[in-house]
């Protein structure tokens, strides 16, 4: 097997759950094949008292426990390679904490950190992490949407699944990247393929015209009135771009 192009490594409680999901499919066939790597780093390992613990009650009180800024410094100061975060090597790459705190996951940073050798990402459970760490390492918090999940794995699975399917080798077809949804600001627009009519329901003219102007105007078009009703946020950073 050929040394990975792309490493993700991921600190988390649960390292069973990777690759999970992951080891399927296009991102499954294309871990097999060597195009990245993912090393699960089990954050427990790195708990220095006899009962192992990471978490701890909350200054302040309230319910939920918080993972404690020690152990999550070991774990972080291991898989760096450096003693500590005023030793981060600026090679190592992104570090990610996943949290509904964070700025939301856009497809522009999802192609930067595709684009990156090596992206750490650490993974919160309970009420989440101390915030001193979070400092100390200037760690960047990513949220994959507005909802709270019940910890930051299956997240990162979305962010590495997100940055994986744009590894060079892992998609066939460079066109079909560049028309899906978020190239350009737009939605995708929609898709047909046989039977031509359906349930009393045909297949736009168009698409069967072989006109591949009109074609190409008519799926811009799609693009622009579904960008417009469903994502209006989307639809105004596009007019201000045009400006
Ligand atoms: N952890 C819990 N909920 C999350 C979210 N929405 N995004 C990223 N990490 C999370």
């Amino acid at each position: 097997m050929s040394r990975a192009g792309w490493t993700v490594r991921v600190l988390t409680l649960f390292p069973e759950m990777f690759p999970g999901p992951l080891g399927h499919s296009l991102a499954g066939k294309a871990l097999e094949a060597g195009l990245w790597s993912l090393e699960a780093v089990d954050i427990r390992y790195f708990a220095s008292d006899k009962h192992r613990s990471v978490d701890d009650a909350a200054f302040g009180g309230g319910p939920g426990l918080v993972m404690r800024p020690d152990v999550i410094d070991a774990a972080l100061a291991a898989v760096m390679g450096v003693a500590g975060p005023e030793r981060a090597h600026p090679d190592a790459g992104p570090l990610i904490y996943l949290t509904p705190r964070g700025r939301p996951l856009t497809q522009d940073r999802v192609r930067e950190l595709a684009a990156e050798r090596q992206v750490t990402v650490l993974c919160g459970r309970y009420e989440g992490v101390d915030e001193r760490v979070l400092e100390a390492w200037k760690v960047e918090e990513i949220s994959v949407g507005d909802y709270v999940l019940s910890g930051g794995e299956p997240a990162a699975i979305v962010l590495i699944d997100a940055c994986v399917r744009l590894l060079p080798g892992v998609m066939g077809d460079a066109e079909t990247l560049a028309e899906e949804s978020f190239e350009g600001g737009l939605l995708e627009y929609p898709h047909y393929t046989r039977p031509q009519e359906w349930r009393g329901r045909k297949v736009p003219e168009v698409l069967a015209s072989g006109h591949h102007e009109n074609i190409r105007a008519w799926r811009r078009a799609q693009s622009e009135a579904t960008t417009r009703e469903r994502r209006p946020d989307l639809w105004a950073a596009i007019g201000r771009h045009r400006q």
